[in-house]
């Protein structure tokens, strides 16, 4: 009677378990994200975005202009997408989406950034 009770808590703890991690995995793997990044500058920027997977070419993006796309984050939360920025004033290159710091920033799944002055600003 006793050992076929803790079998069944065995049961029911492997199940617990199993939802826990079905639930984490649903949560990470199937974000998925949407980036856009926002010319603020009465001037053209020149942006080139990658991940470690993934080249997402030059693109110019005159004033007002705005440029984004979507992907989903991977497993690991280790997704990162960093660009980089040139104007006739300078540039840099900065990290634009990474898991860790940005998954609960960007409400909705959508992470938006404004160009000013060569600096990005989250919004
Ligand atoms: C800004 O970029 C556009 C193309 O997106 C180009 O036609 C224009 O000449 C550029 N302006 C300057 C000042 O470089």
């Amino acid at each position: 009677m006793s050992l076929k009770n803790n079998k069944n808590v065995l049961f029911l703890a492997m199940l617990f378990l199993f939802m826990l991690f079905g639930e984490a995995i649903a949560q990470t793997a199937l974000t998925k994200v949407h980036v856009g990044i926002t010319n603020k500058m009465d001037f053209n920027v020149t942006i080139h975005c990658k991940s470690k997977d993934d080249d997402l070419g030059i693109h110019v993006l005159s004033s007002g202009q705005s440029y984004g796309w979507g992907f989903r984050v991977n497993l690991w939360e280790t997704t990162l997408f960093f660009c980089g920025f040139t104007t006739k004033k300078g540039g840099g290159v900065y990290n634009i989406y990474q898991a860790r710091r940005d998954k609960t920033r960007c409400h909705g799944g959508t992470c938006l950034w404004d160009v000013k002055d060569a600096v990005c600003m989250a919004t």
